[in-house]
């Protein structure tokens, strides 16, 4: 077990998600320099964003490989595969020790849910003072062929194999909102009474719902999450307050 926090950024905080593999450098760029300042075990998870998701869509990946669309296995993870070197080169320009880690070689999914998830390496990693870098990718499905797993997926499997007690979502919104306000509290039962509206862009994996939903299953084992503008990702790693959302398991005050 660790003590590693996890975080996770949406492909739509480091890319343009209307366009097609457009990565935003700068970006990157400042989160990388919060992250160094803020020095902690970390695992980090990125989304794809529009590196990615076209292509996944394009080729229809979660509808599983039909014969007629096999090289959409490797499309798609070739651009969430170049937008994964971006974000380590990103760290790595400011002296964090980060290394790129693949969904598709350590992986295997059944229905779109993964059934194996190597993270063995991933805590030895962490161990030596290394950040994995992790993405939504493209996995090989056994029933399906290949699918589609989330970066909010990941998260969910990496907090529970590495002991994780806090897990962070950055996003390009101040958290989930509803009405233009922020809901602090999300558990099951608020769940069921929220109105989540979806994003606009291209998106395979379920938008806001999808990843609520993956927390859910997280806060049943007992995380919380915390969901937040990606302006705040410092304030989430020294635990100062983001004003985002807090999912949790119900019961709890
Ligand atoms: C999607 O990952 C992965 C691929 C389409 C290859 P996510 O679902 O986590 O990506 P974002 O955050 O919505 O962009």
């Amino acid at each position: 077990m660790t003590d590693a926090v996890i975080l996770k950024l949406g492909g739509s905080v480091i890319t343009d998600k209307s366009g097609g593999c457009v990565i935003d450098h700068a970006r990157l760029r400042e989160i990388a320099g919060r992250i160094a300042r803020n020095p902690q075990a970390l695992v980090l998870v990125h989304g794809a964003g529009s590196c990615g998701h076209p292509e996944a869509r394009l080729y229809r990946i979660d509808d599983g490989l039909d014969g007629e669309n096999v090289s959409g296995v490797y499309h798609t993870h070739a651009a969430v595969s170049r937008l994964n070197a971006a974000v380590v080169d990103a760290l790595r320009g400011a002296g964090v020790e980060a290394i790129g880690v693949h969904p598709l070689a350590l992986a295997l999914a059944e229905g779109g849910r993964l059934v194996s998830f190597e993270t063995r390496h991933i805590a030895e990693m962490i161990r030596h003072g290394i950040m994995p870098v992790l993405h939504g990718d493209v996995v090989m499905d056994r029933l399906k062929g290949a699918c589609i797993v989330s970066g909010d997926q990941l998260v969910t499997r990496l907090a529970a194999a590495l002991g994780s007690r806090r897990v962070g979502l950055a996003t390009d919104v101040a958290g989930v909102l509803q009405d233009g306000a922020v809901v602090p509290r999300i558990d099951r039962g608020i769940a069921e009474t929220l109105e989540i509206s979806g994003s606009g862009n291209t998106d395979v994996t379920g938008g806001m719902r999808g990843k609520i939903e993956e927390l859910l299953v997280l806060a049943d084992a007992g995380t919380d999450s915390h969901i937040f503008h990606v302006s705040k990702v410092d304030r989430f790693l020294d635990g100062t307050g983001h004003g985002g959302t807090i999912v949790t398991r119900g019961g709890r005050s």
